[in-house]
Protein backbone atom coordinates (compact mmCIF):
# COMPACT_ATOMS: atom_id res chain seq x y z
CA UNK A 1 0.00 0.00 0.00
CA UNK A 2 1.35 4.10 -0.43
CA UNK A 3 0.68 4.72 3.08
CA UNK A 4 2.96 4.11 5.44
CA UNK A 5 1.92 2.59 8.82
CA UNK A 6 1.59 4.01 12.26
CA UNK A 7 1.84 2.82 15.35
CA UNK A 8 0.51 4.21 18.73
CA UNK A 9 0.82 3.51 22.23
CA UNK A 10 -2.01 4.70 24.27
CA UNK A 11 -0.80 4.84 27.74
CA UNK A 12 -4.39 5.61 28.83
CA UNK A 13 -4.56 6.84 32.36
CA UNK A 14 -1.00 4.52 33.54
CA UNK A 15 2.61 5.04 34.08
CA UNK A 16 4.62 8.04 35.44
CA UNK A 17 8.40 8.94 35.34
CA UNK A 18 9.57 5.62 34.76
CA UNK A 19 7.94 4.04 32.42
CA UNK A 20 8.15 7.84 30.51
CA UNK A 21 12.05 7.13 30.91
CA UNK A 22 12.39 3.37 29.84
CA UNK A 23 10.07 4.31 26.77
CA UNK A 24 12.02 7.13 25.58
CA UNK A 25 15.39 5.21 26.47
CA UNK A 26 13.37 2.21 24.32
CA UNK A 27 12.87 4.20 21.01
CA UNK A 28 15.68 6.97 20.63
CA UNK A 29 18.33 6.40 18.47
CA UNK A 30 16.49 3.74 16.75
CA UNK A 31 15.42 4.12 12.62
CA UNK A 32 11.74 2.53 12.00
CA UNK A 33 10.31 1.51 9.15
CA UNK A 34 7.12 2.69 10.28
CA UNK A 35 5.96 6.00 11.71
CA UNK A 36 5.64 5.78 15.58
CA UNK A 37 3.79 7.74 18.37
CA UNK A 38 3.35 7.97 21.88
CA UNK A 39 0.22 8.92 23.60
CA UNK A 40 0.79 9.70 27.42
CA UNK A 41 -1.13 10.93 30.15
CA UNK A 42 -0.81 15.20 28.80
CA UNK A 43 1.21 15.83 32.40
CA UNK A 44 3.83 14.03 30.68
CA UNK A 45 3.66 15.57 27.23
CA UNK A 46 6.13 18.30 26.67
CA UNK A 47 8.92 16.28 28.66
CA UNK A 48 8.58 13.50 26.68
CA UNK A 49 8.85 15.76 23.56
CA UNK A 50 11.71 17.38 25.08
CA UNK A 51 13.48 14.20 25.84
CA UNK A 52 12.67 12.81 22.70
CA UNK A 53 14.24 15.91 20.70
CA UNK A 54 15.64 14.92 16.95
CA UNK A 55 13.77 11.58 16.87
CA UNK A 56 11.50 10.39 14.40
CA UNK A 57 9.00 9.04 17.48
CA UNK A 58 5.65 12.11 17.73
CA UNK A 59 3.75 12.76 20.35
CA UNK A 60 0.08 12.58 20.79
CA UNK A 61 -2.94 13.25 23.38
CA UNK A 62 -5.63 10.91 24.10
CA UNK A 63 -8.39 13.80 24.10
CA UNK A 64 -8.44 17.71 22.84
CA UNK A 65 -10.64 20.34 23.97
CA UNK A 66 -14.24 20.93 21.96
CA UNK A 67 -13.19 24.74 22.53
CA UNK A 68 -10.51 26.90 21.60
CA UNK A 69 -10.39 29.03 24.75
CA UNK A 70 -11.91 30.71 27.85
CA UNK A 71 -13.66 29.42 31.05
CA UNK A 72 -13.56 25.30 30.59
CA UNK A 73 -12.18 24.06 33.56
CA UNK A 74 -10.04 21.35 33.09
CA UNK A 75 -9.39 21.56 29.50
CA UNK A 76 -6.69 21.69 26.46
CA UNK A 77 -7.29 22.83 23.27
CA UNK A 78 -5.85 21.51 20.23
CA UNK A 79 -3.94 25.18 19.51
CA UNK A 80 -2.15 24.54 22.61
CA UNK A 81 -1.17 20.53 21.87
CA UNK A 82 -0.25 21.83 18.78
CA UNK A 83 2.16 24.83 19.78
CA UNK A 84 3.75 22.32 22.12
CA UNK A 85 4.63 20.14 19.62
CA UNK A 86 2.18 17.42 19.55
CA UNK A 87 1.90 15.89 16.03
CA UNK A 88 -1.57 13.71 16.54
CA UNK A 89 -4.50 13.86 19.28
CA UNK A 90 -6.74 10.44 19.86
CA UNK A 91 -10.46 11.34 19.71
CA UNK A 92 -13.81 9.52 20.61
CA UNK A 93 -11.65 6.58 22.51
CA UNK A 94 -14.71 4.28 23.24
CA UNK A 95 -13.39 4.75 26.90
CA UNK A 96 -14.24 8.33 26.49
CA UNK A 97 -17.55 7.72 25.05
CA UNK A 98 -18.26 5.14 27.49
CA UNK A 99 -17.49 7.23 30.55
CA UNK A 100 -17.09 10.67 30.10
CA UNK A 101 -20.10 11.07 27.77
CA UNK A 102 -18.35 11.60 24.34
CA UNK A 103 -20.99 11.39 21.38
CA UNK A 104 -20.33 11.47 17.43
CA UNK A 105 -21.13 15.18 17.92
CA UNK A 106 -18.66 16.41 20.13
CA UNK A 107 -16.08 13.90 18.13
CA UNK A 108 -17.05 16.00 15.27
CA UNK A 109 -16.05 19.39 16.64
CA UNK A 110 -12.89 17.51 18.02
CA UNK A 111 -12.17 16.62 14.54
CA UNK A 112 -12.68 20.06 13.20
CA UNK A 113 -10.68 21.39 15.87
CA UNK A 114 -7.81 19.32 15.48
CA UNK A 115 -7.62 19.98 11.65
CA UNK A 116 -7.64 23.39 12.02
CA UNK A 117 -4.55 23.79 14.19
CA UNK A 118 -2.48 21.40 12.41
CA UNK A 119 -2.97 18.20 14.64
CA UNK A 120 -3.82 14.62 13.41
CA UNK A 121 -7.49 13.43 14.45
CA UNK A 122 -7.46 9.84 14.91
CA UNK A 123 -10.62 9.42 15.29
CA UNK A 124 -11.89 6.13 17.08
CA UNK A 125 -14.80 3.97 16.11
CA UNK A 126 -16.04 0.85 16.73
CA UNK A 127 -19.37 -1.78 18.03
CA UNK A 128 -19.93 -3.39 21.46
CA UNK A 129 -20.65 -6.74 21.80
CA UNK A 130 -24.39 -6.22 21.88
CA UNK A 131 -23.97 -4.75 19.18
CA UNK A 132 -21.67 -7.50 17.20
CA UNK A 133 -24.14 -10.08 18.22
CA UNK A 134 -26.97 -8.05 16.90
CA UNK A 135 -25.52 -7.70 13.16
CA UNK A 136 -25.33 -4.11 13.37
CA UNK A 137 -21.32 -3.21 13.16
CA UNK A 138 -21.28 -1.84 9.87
CA UNK A 139 -24.29 0.20 11.24
CA UNK A 140 -22.70 1.82 14.01
CA UNK A 141 -19.33 2.31 12.21
CA UNK A 142 -21.53 3.98 9.26
CA UNK A 143 -23.05 6.38 11.72
CA UNK A 144 -19.57 6.94 13.45
CA UNK A 145 -17.96 8.36 10.66
CA UNK A 146 -21.00 9.96 9.13
CA UNK A 147 -21.51 11.92 12.15
CA UNK A 148 -18.14 12.11 13.62
CA UNK A 149 -16.47 13.36 10.44
CA UNK A 150 -19.53 15.48 8.70
CA UNK A 151 -18.19 18.56 7.38
CA UNK A 152 -14.54 18.06 7.90
CA UNK A 153 -12.16 20.40 5.90
CA UNK A 154 -10.42 17.35 3.64
CA UNK A 155 -8.52 20.21 1.48
CA UNK A 156 -5.17 20.12 4.24
CA UNK A 157 -3.63 17.91 6.62
CA UNK A 158 -4.25 14.38 7.77
CA UNK A 159 -6.80 12.46 9.42
CA UNK A 160 -6.71 8.76 10.64
CA UNK A 161 -9.93 6.39 11.69
CA UNK A 162 -8.74 3.64 14.87
CA UNK A 163 -11.35 0.52 14.24
CA UNK A 164 -11.53 -0.20 17.96
CA UNK A 165 -14.18 -3.05 18.91
CA UNK A 166 -15.36 -2.58 22.49
CA UNK A 167 -15.17 -6.19 23.13
CA UNK A 168 -11.60 -6.74 22.19
CA UNK A 169 -10.30 -3.65 24.01
CA UNK A 170 -8.25 -4.96 26.98
CA UNK A 171 -9.51 -8.67 26.83
CA UNK A 172 -7.11 -10.69 25.38
CA UNK A 173 -9.17 -10.89 22.36
CA UNK A 174 -8.51 -9.55 19.69
CA UNK A 175 -10.95 -9.29 16.62
CA UNK A 176 -9.17 -12.28 13.83
CA UNK A 177 -7.33 -10.43 11.36
CA UNK A 178 -9.74 -11.25 8.27
CA UNK A 179 -12.67 -10.23 10.27
CA UNK A 180 -10.60 -6.45 11.10
CA UNK A 181 -9.83 -6.50 7.66
CA UNK A 182 -13.29 -6.56 6.20
CA UNK A 183 -14.54 -3.70 8.90
CA UNK A 184 -11.41 -1.60 7.68
CA UNK A 185 -12.30 -2.06 4.25
CA UNK A 186 -15.77 -0.89 4.67
CA UNK A 187 -14.20 2.12 6.70
CA UNK A 188 -12.25 2.68 3.76
CA UNK A 189 -15.80 2.77 1.51
CA UNK A 190 -17.55 5.02 3.69
CA UNK A 191 -14.85 7.72 3.55
CA UNK A 192 -14.36 7.22 -0.40
CA UNK A 193 -18.44 7.96 -0.79
CA UNK A 194 -18.08 10.79 1.58
CA UNK A 195 -14.97 12.45 0.32
CA UNK A 196 -13.65 10.80 -3.00
CA UNK A 197 -11.48 8.72 -3.25
CA UNK A 198 -8.07 10.09 -2.94
CA UNK A 199 -8.74 11.43 0.47
CA UNK A 200 -9.64 7.69 1.25
CA UNK A 201 -6.09 6.37 0.05
CA UNK A 202 -4.26 9.19 1.71
CA UNK A 203 -6.63 8.54 5.14
CA UNK A 204 -4.71 5.79 7.18
CA UNK A 205 -6.85 3.06 9.21
CA UNK A 206 -5.54 1.86 12.23
CA UNK A 207 -6.63 -1.47 14.31
CA UNK A 208 -7.06 -1.10 18.27
CA UNK A 209 -7.95 -3.80 20.30
CA UNK A 210 -5.62 -6.63 22.20
CA UNK A 211 -2.67 -6.39 20.00
CA UNK A 212 0.37 -7.48 21.11
CA UNK A 213 3.49 -8.55 19.84
CA UNK A 214 1.98 -12.08 18.73
CA UNK A 215 -0.75 -10.81 16.41
CA UNK A 216 0.94 -7.15 15.51
CA UNK A 217 2.14 -8.68 11.99
CA UNK A 218 -0.63 -10.17 10.80
CA UNK A 219 -2.73 -7.73 11.55
CA UNK A 220 -0.55 -4.85 9.57
CA UNK A 221 -0.30 -7.54 6.95
CA UNK A 222 -3.76 -6.51 5.47
CA UNK A 223 -4.79 -4.34 2.98
CA UNK A 224 -6.88 -1.98 4.88
CA UNK A 225 -5.25 -2.17 7.64
CA UNK A 226 -2.25 0.82 8.00
CA UNK A 227 -1.34 0.84 11.14
CA UNK A 228 -2.04 0.04 15.55
CA UNK A 229 -2.91 1.75 18.24
CA UNK A 230 -1.71 -0.31 21.28
CA UNK A 231 -3.08 -0.04 24.98
CA UNK A 232 -1.81 -3.03 27.57
CA UNK A 233 0.99 -3.60 25.69
CA UNK A 234 2.59 -0.33 24.96
CA UNK A 235 3.49 -0.25 29.10
CA UNK A 236 6.33 -2.57 28.36
CA UNK A 237 8.55 -0.71 26.42
CA UNK A 238 10.40 -3.86 25.14
CA UNK A 239 6.99 -5.06 24.44
CA UNK A 240 5.99 -1.81 22.25
CA UNK A 241 9.43 -1.92 20.80
CA UNK A 242 9.14 -5.12 18.98
CA UNK A 243 5.79 -4.21 17.72
CA UNK A 244 7.02 -1.42 16.43
CA UNK A 245 10.38 -3.12 14.77
CA UNK A 246 9.44 -6.64 14.06
CA UNK A 247 6.62 -6.53 11.25
O1 LIG B 1 -6.21 2.62 22.64
C1 LIG B 1 -5.96 1.43 22.80
C2 LIG B 1 -7.01 0.44 22.84
O2 LIG B 1 -8.05 0.81 23.66
C3 LIG B 1 -6.56 -0.98 22.99
O3 LIG B 1 -6.24 -1.31 24.30
O4 LIG B 1 -4.44 -2.88 23.61
O5 LIG B 1 -5.17 -2.75 25.98
O6 LIG B 1 -6.66 -3.77 24.24
P1 LIG B 1 -5.59 -2.75 24.55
Amino acid sequence: TPRRSLIIANWKLNGGIDLMCNSIASLVGKEFDTDIAVCPPYIYIRDMLSLLHHSEVKIGSQNVSKFESGAYTGETSAEMLKKVGCSLCLIGHSERRQMFRENNISCNIKVKNALTHGLIPVLCIGENLEEKDAGITKDIIFRQLDEGLNAIDTTTGELCVAYEPIWAIGTGKSAVPDEAQSVHKFIRECITEKFGNDFAQRTRILYGGSVSRENACELLDKADIDGLLVGGASLDPAHFLQICTQC
